[in-house]
């Protein structure tokens, strides 16, 4: 007979999932019930109006995919981008590679903005993207790469989009809940996230938001949008307001309970306290590790408080620190993907890992393992 599966105690530092709070947990552990129960309507109705607290928007579609991040990003792909659309894309880490993807299965035509990774968007090269392409309907970029820890200047992107009457798709993962995000101040079009960053609730869900400009850009398509599943249209029926919900299908019911927590608990918080809790612990971190001799990989004034890519000094195995880490103090950190894999360490400050305790933590770890301090 195969037992239980009891996982063992973790603290959460790397890039994502963070450690979930009881309080999520014990939500998520309450009684399933009907996904067109007026009941299970009424909570995802309040999950629609903390998201839009959350993405400091007024969009009246902003809701979770009922699936992770990756769905959220293909959904903006999958409506915005038709066979034949140039989409500018930026490109400074994985995640911006992802997109480029997108845009090739979507047969757009993508127009790359290639940044270095651990640099934050250039946004001289992205107007002269424009300059060159006036015709590009779409801007792609990722707000905070959590692949390298770099921020980039999301209004100013925005800003040249309109210029250019482009729409704007906006990765915002790791930014949520954790730096300033604003949609509607910045003009965002479709904006994406996931629930296991600095939302803090399980992994698996992907709280969207579009705009009245990109639901008529959706609208007037030629062409239907080729995936079932995450095609808005068809999603817009669900979503729609309380009284008319059809069944698309069926939602991870314990899941939007978590997810409703977690954003409960953001609201007790206050969302800009939220955003002070990280970069103060962010400071805090940045100043063990500057005791350590250890180096950030971004410049000061583009780093993520909640993602801190860290340089492996030269002659460490990167990969065995992080396995002594995780047995020996149940420290999960992140390793570096693509091309700063085994030269960079992430350590996640995200959502209710983002504590003095876990902080101190590390620090204490980092410094056994390393035999510095
Ligand atoms: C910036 C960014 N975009 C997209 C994703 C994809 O999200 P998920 O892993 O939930 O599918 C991630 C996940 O780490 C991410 O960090």
């Amino acid at each position: 007979m195969t037992a239980s599966f009891i996982p063992p105690r973790r603290i959460l530092m790397g890039p994502g999932p963070s450690d979930v709070p009881q309080r999520v947990l014990d939500a998520m552990a309450r009684p399933t019930i009907g996904h067109l129960d007026p009941a299970f309507v009424e909570l995802m109705e309040q999950i629609k109006s903390m998201l839009r607290m959350a993405f400091r928007t007024n969009n009246a579609l902003t809701f979770p995919v009922s699936a992770p991040g990756s769905a959220g990003m293909e959904m903006c792909f999958v409506n915005l981008v038709e066979p034949g659309d140039k989409v500018i894309v930026c490109r400074n880490g994985v995640f911006g590679g992802r997109m480029l993807e997108n845009v090739k299965r979507c047969r757009g035509i993508p127009v790359v903005v290639d940044d270095a990774w651990g640099k934050p968007v250039d946004p001289d090269k992205v107007r002269d993207a424009f300059q060159a392409h006036p015709d590009a309907r779409v801007l792609a970029f990722v707000h905070a790469e959590t692949s390298t820890g770099a921020q980039s200047d999301a209004e100013t992107l925005a800003r040249i989009a309109q210029e250019y009457a482009a729409l704007t798709i906006m990765d915002c993962v790791t930014s949520l809940g954790g730096t300033p995000v604003h949609v509607d101040a910045w003009g965002i079009d479709a904006a994406y996230s996931g629930s296991q960053k600095c939302l803090s609730c399980t992994p698996g869900l992907s709280p969207v938001s579009f705009s009245e400009r990109a639901i008529a850009r959706i609208r007037a398509r030629a062409t239907p949008v080729q995936s079932w599943f995450l095609d808005l249209t068809l999603v817009l029926g669900y979503w729609q307001s309380a009284g008319r919900r059809t069944y698309h299908h069926t939602a991870p019911v314990n899941p939007m309970y978590g997810l409703h927590e977690a954003l409960v608990m953001l609201e007790e918080e206050g969302l800009e306290n939220a955003w002070a809790r990280h970069r103060a612990m962010h400071d805090r971190l940045k100043a063990g590790l500057d005791a350590l001799g250890l180096e950030f990989v971004v410049e000061e004034g583009a780093r993520l408080p909640q993602l801190n890519a860290i340089h492996v000094p030269t002659g460490v195995d990167e990969a065995a620190i992080r396995a002594r880490l995780l047995a020996e103090f149940g420290l999960e950190i992140g390793a570096g993907l693509g091309d700063m894999a085994g030269r960079m360490w992430r350590i996640g400050l995200m959502g209710h890992s983002a504590r003095p305790e876990n902080v101190d933590a590390c620090l204490r770890a980092l410094a056994a393992v390393l035999g510095r301090g």
